[in-house]
Parts: structure tokens; C-alpha cells; sequence
């Protein structure tokens, strides 16, 4: 008889945003008058900019004549999107990455997903607590984890790192060897981010260690403080260590579009059993080309468009605006007494619940008498208990509104 990969059996609950769409849907269903806002799962409200539109509206057009259709195009994507990345991205702040160590994708949640193949089984691996779902659960897809610990709530064979008020949603390092080290910055869910000082320890400890550093920086472009690194590779050394993640979903409104991609250094190395170590880029790139035939070709026109001077000023304008709807619900929440994170690098706000309201608690009571959609912060780890994730991502008046029934109630 066919046998199941058992990994999947040991996922925990359902992927968080399906189940918060669950209860969304339930509720409009018996309240079919209510105006539901949703601050929930972090999507894009405002349209691509125009000169995104433009670009894709042509490459549509070149895909309709046979002198300038495009069949299969480089797995690794087009190159003048790699070489369009590494000077916008990273020659302009002082990095050196090549145009070949840019893989092109559909997809962080793809990219951070997948990356894990490449890694022994036998690693250890170390998140933050709350974390995005999906490092832990790629992980136990992968067999990675160990059975789930009931009292603590969490994988026996994972290193969880709170991230707290305390210590700025920044986790100290671990007190045990790990391997493969996910940290998101600016983070989702807390809003919070890392200093170059803070993230020279973690490439440190993952050089001294001979670790990997997997690091989310899909949030980057909502990075307001001149200080704040945009990359990890602003950090000496990191180039040896750290694999990053990128996004056009959030920069540029392309959560229904898809692109994204993930530099992998020449310089990253993985022992082997016997000892000897391996180059990674390699490695990545033959799973890669195995399992993707590249990001679509308008897709890939239409992300190039965001670094001509004219997507960048479009795409400057919609950020500004869902950091001003960041600024108004940090203002409002916090003037209803409430302890606030993040918004302000960053297109999240992380709220303490007060009177030991639990997240779920929180979310349905907000659900069920202002019909104000949050993210329970708990949906993001034990730490997350007793917060609650709001996502910027809406129209200024929609904010506007969610906070005054907020305040009323
Ligand atoms: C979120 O709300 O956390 C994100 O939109 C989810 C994602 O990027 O997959």
C-alpha cells in the first residue's frame, strides 16, 4: 500500500491565514450586512504603479507576436533583471553581489520554503518565536523537527529564540549549536528590526560556527531610519554565511503578480559527512533549474520596471502611504493605552493584548464587534500569545474607520 510522507501528519493545526479566512467567512456569512476591514494577512490594496503597468502591457505584446515571443526563459531569470537587482539593491549600498548569485523566483514563500532542501536532514534549526509559519513548517515537511511538545507548544528538535518586548524583538543567541538560522528583518509579525550591530553577532556566531544564516528581508523597502541595514550583507562577513530572501510583493504590490528572489553568495559553503565541505551556489542552482522553469517573462519585464525613475517614484508614493496608515493606527492604539510595536520600519503593528486576553480572544472579540480582521499574534508562536498582528496594507479611510470603531468599542 502507498505510504504517507508521516512528516505532514505532524504539521500542527492549518496554515494560519486560511483559518483566520475560515472564521472571516463563517462570521460574513451570518452577518451579511457587516462591513468587514481586513488587517489581517498582509496584502496589497493599491494598484501596480503605472510604470510596472506599462512595462507588462508591453511585454503582453511582445508574447503576442512570434518575432518576439519568449518560450522558456533562463531558470535562474533574465539577466537584465539580475543585473537590474544588483545595482539598485546592492551596489547601491556599498555591496558587492553578482548578477549571477540573484535567482529569480515567484515567491519568498516559495523561496524560503523550498531552500531548506538543499540542507542535511541532520541540521538544527533555529527560529524566532513569533516567526512566519512557514521556516517551521517547511521544516517539518522536511522531517526537521522532532515530534510536537505539547506543554511548550512547540517541535522538540527546534531552537525557538523569543523575541520580546525585552529584548526588541531581537533574539539573544542560542545556548545550543544550530545550523540553519531563519531571521526576518524588519520582521513579520513584531514589526521590529535589527541593527548592523545586532545582525554582526548572528554572522559571527553563524562564521564561528560554521552555520546559515536564512535571511527574510521582504520588508526592507518600508525601512524609514537611514541607520537600519536594508540587507544582511551591510554586515562585514555575511557574504560567507547568509543566504537573503527579496520580495516584489510588498515593495512593489506584486502579491498577485509573483516575483521574487534569493541571493545565494559563491562563497557559501556545507560540509559533507566525511568532512569536506562543499560550495552551495552550485547546489541551489541544479535544484533550481530541476524544479522551475523560471518566473514568467511579464512578470520578470514588469519587476524590472520598479527600477526606472519613474516605478521607483510610483513605488516610493504607495509605500509612503501605507506607512502613513502605519503612523494612524500606531497613534489611535496607542491612545487607547495599548503597548504598540513595530510601523514604523516596517508594514506591521504588533499589539500587546491587555487583561490577559488571549490573541484568539482578541481577534474574535474584534471580529465580532467592530468586524475588524487582525492576525492573532499566537498564529505566530507561543511568544506571539497575548499580541495581535494589524497589517498596513489598506485604504488611508478604511484605517481611518477600523480605528474609530476600535476606539469606540
Ligand atoms: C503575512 O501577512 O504574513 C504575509 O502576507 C504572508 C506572506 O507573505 O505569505
Amino acid at each position: 500500500m502507498i505510504t504517507v510522507n508521516e512528516n505532514f501528519l505532524k504539521l500542527q493545526a492549518g496554515y494560519l491565514f486560511p483559518e483566520i479566512n475560515r472564521r472571516v467567512a463563517a462570521f460574513a456569512r451570518t452577518h451579511p450586512e457587516a462591513s468587514i476591514i481586513k488587517m489581517g494577512i498582509g496584502d496589497v490594496t493599491e494598484p501596480l504603479a503605472p510604470a510596472v503597468v506599462e512595462a507588462m502591457h508591453r511585454a503582453v505584446d511582445e508574447m503576442g507576436k512570434r518575432d518576439t515571443l519568449r518560450g522558456y526563459g533562463p531558470e535562474q531569470g533574465y539577466a537584465f533583471l539580475r543585473e537590474a537587482v544588483v545595482q539598485n539593491c546592492y551596489y547601491s549600498r556599498g555591496v558587492n553581489i553578482e548578477p549571477d548569485e540573484v535567482f529569480i523566483s515567484d515567491g519568498s514563500k516559495c523561496d524560503t520554503g523550498n531552500l531548506q532542501e538543499i540542507f542535511g536532514l541532520d541540521n538544527v534549526v533555529a527560529v524566532t518565536d513569533p516567526v512566519y509559519p512557514v521556516y517551521v513548517d517547511t521544516n517539518v515537511m522536511a522531517g526537521r523537527t522532532g515530534a510536537w511538545d505539547k506543554t511548550r507548544g512547540q517541535y522538540a528538535g527546534i531552537v525557538y529564540m523569543p523575541c520580546t518586548a525585552e529584548n526588541g524583538f531581537v533574539p539573544e543567541l542560542p545556548d545550543k549549536p544550530v545550523d540553519m538560522i531563519y531571521l526576518c528583518y524588519p520582521n513579520n509579525p513584531t514589526g521590529a528590526v535589527a541593527t548592523v550591530e545586532q545582525l554582526k553577532k548572528w554572522v559571527d556566531y553563524a562564521r564561528e560556527n560554521k552555520a546559515i544564516i536564512l535571511y527574510d528581508a521582504a520588508y526592507e523597502a518600508f525601512i524609514t531610519d537611514g541607520n537600519i541595514p536594508h540587507s544582511i550583507y551591510e554586515v562585514d562577513g555575511a557574504r560567507d554565511v547568509a543566504i537573503e530572501f527579496r520580495s516584489f510583493s510588498k515593495t512593489a504590490g506584486f502579491t498577485g503578480v509573483r516575483c521574487a528572489y534569493v541571493v545565494v553568495p559563491h562563497s557559501l559553503k556545507a560540509g559533507q559527512k566525511e568532512g569536506s565541505s562543499v560550495d552551495l551556489h552550485p547546489i541551489w542552482s541544479r535544484r533550481h533549474c530541476t524544479k522551475f522553469n523560471g518566473a514568467s517573462y511579464i512578470s520578470q519585464a514588469g519587476a524590472a520596471a520598479v527600477y526606472t525613475e519613474q516605478g521607483k517614484k510610483q513605488i516610493q508614493e504607495v509605500i509612503d502611504l501605507y506607512m502613513g496608515n502605519a503612523a494612524v493606527m500606531r497613534e489611535a492604539l496607542g491612545k487607547l493605552g495599548y503597548a504598540v510595536y513595530g510601523g514604523q520600519n516596517a508594514p506591521y503593528i504588533w499589539v500587546k493584548t491587555r487583561n490577559g486576553m488571549s490573541s484568539w480572544e482578541f481577534f474574535d472579540l474584534l471580529l465580532q464587534k467592530t468586524h475588524v480582521v487582525c492576525t492573532p499574534g499566537a498564529g505566530f508562536g507561543a511568544a506571539g500569545e497575548g499580541y495581535v498582528r494589524f497589517s498596513a496594507f489598506n485604504l488611508p479611510d478604511r484605517v481611518i474607520e477600523a480605528m474609530d470603531r476600535i476606539t469606540k468599542l
